[in-house]
């Protein structure tokens, strides 16, 4: 696939021959819904990332959604998880008519602060039917803290590993697992952006037998063909009973033939993503008009983000995109947070300031383009742009407010103790 040379777009899929003859196999076979590859390209993920059971799903929302229903998100309870992420890992559970309990980012200025978990848990109010840490950019969360305060609620614990494939971390018993396999249930992504993509769809890792054929059933209409066996002794192929008003999230074999391909080349692909990223954090670990986060080795690297430092800047974030844009660099805010959004602000009374460290990175955050197929001339236009537009921007020492202090206006300590 060819790309655009002058504009270097913020995510590019990488896809060759082998995904258009998987794609070609699909379609000769006549079969184009889920069928043998949706089956196969579950039983290599769960291979993978070393799950007992997994499911193809149309999307990570959609594979939310499920894991919410399955593990008792409903009306009367809430969910906890971090304002600092996309809107569906929220949303999910208000399809099922539970409420948010948003706690806040940590000092990194990304992942869920697992002590904001404990205190959202203990704040007054609906039961806490899940506690949902994000791996933002594939970074995994502190999950051993995480799983003792959800054990100690009586919450399951949702992995949203939409970002986090693949990336192994502690997974609580003093083991390595990856992300998405530690908590009760884990959900990874596979739109288009995405670390492996099958344009849209998810997978959904699961180790209760029982949740995993609740979503099993749920995925498809709430069909269930052993239920039909308690009735009848005879079934014929054609035969199903509807157990409850079930939802369509089945993966179509189209998706999962793509998937399996991708999933194939997934090692290929970090190794790719890890070397634009040593690259990125040499030529920006010396500028001190920006910050980074500061480098793993348990990281799927979806995202590659710098945060830039106001204090010694004449412009803003937004300014600094628009230059970068002006230079052929596409880029990406993730995230702005849901409780600056009107649906989530509303909802619950939400002020800017009630999360601080998450907004305190929104406002400085900017995510580069970190896909496989980079050229290395385009990792060097981007890292010249990023470099150029700070020198040229840069305010005389001594200009800005004191290094270590952030927005005044809400509060807030940005530091540069995450940084490089
Ligand atoms: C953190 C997070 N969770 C969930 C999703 C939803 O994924 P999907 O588009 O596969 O439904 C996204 C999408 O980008 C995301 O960033």
């Amino acid at each position: 696939m060819s790309q655009n040379t002058d504009f270097i777009p913020f995510a590019f899929p990488s896809l060759d021959s082998r995904e258009e003859e998987a794609v070609l196999r699909v379609m000769r076979s006549g079969w184009l819904t889920t069928g043998t590859e949706a089956l196969e390209f579950e039983k290599e993920f769960a291979a993978y990332v070393g799950s007992p059971r997994t499911l193809a799903v149309s999307s990570a929302t959609a594979g939310l959604h499920l894991a919410y229903e399955a593990v008792g998100v409903g009306p009367g309870t809430r969910i906890v998880t971090s304002p600092y992420t996309f809107t569906a890992t929220a949303e999910a559970a208000r399809y099922l008519g539970a409420e948010v309990a948003f706690a806040d980012v940590g000092d990194d200025g990304y992942n869920i602060d697992p002590s904001a978990v404990e205190a959202a848990v203990s704040s007054p109010g609906d039961r806490i039917a899940s506690v949902v840490p994000v791996h933002i950019a594939g970074r995994p969360c502190d999950m051993t803290s995480i799983l003792a305060i959800a054990k100690e609620a009586g919450a399951a614990v949702v992995e949203d590993a939409a970002h986090a494939f693949p990336v192994s971390t502690a997974d609580g018993e003093g083991k390595r697992a990856f992300a998405g396999t530690i908590g009760d249930i884990g959900v990874y992504s596979f739109y288009a952006n995405k670390t492996i993509t099958t344009g849209e769809g998810g997978m959904v890792a699961v180790r209760d037998p029982v949740m995993a054929k609740r979503m099993s059933t749920m995925r498809l209409h709430g069909m269930d063909r052993e239920a039909w066996d308690r009735y009848t002794a005879k079934r014929a192929a054609w035969r199903y009973a509807i157990v409850d008003a079930g939802y369509k999230y089945n993966m179509t074999d189209l998706a999962a033939a793509i998937g399996r391909v991708q999933l194939r080349k997934a090692a290929d692909f970090l190794a790719k993503r890890q070397r634009i990223a040593a690259a990125y954090d040499s030529a920006f670990g010396g500028l001190d008009f920006i910050t980074l986060r500061s480098p793993s080795s348990d990281d799927a690297l979806y995202l590659y983000m710098i945060r830039i430092v106001p204090e010694r800047l004449s412009i803003g974030r937004d300014e600094y995109i628009e230059e970068l844009a002006a230079r052929g660099i596409g880029t990406s805010v993730h995230f702005i947070p849901l409780h600056v959004m009107p649906y989530w602000s509303s909802r619950y009374g939400l002020k800017p300031g009630d999360f601080p460290k998450a907004l305190s990175t929104f406002e400085r955050t900017i995510s580069l383009p970190i896909f496989p197929d980079m050229t290395d001339t385009q990792i060097e236009r981007v890292i010249e742009a990023v470099a150029g537009i700070g020198k040229e921007k840069s305010l005389p020492r001594g200009r800005g407010l004191p290094e270590s202090v952030g927005t005044v206006a809400t509060g807030t300590v940005a530091g540069s103790s995450h940084g490089r």
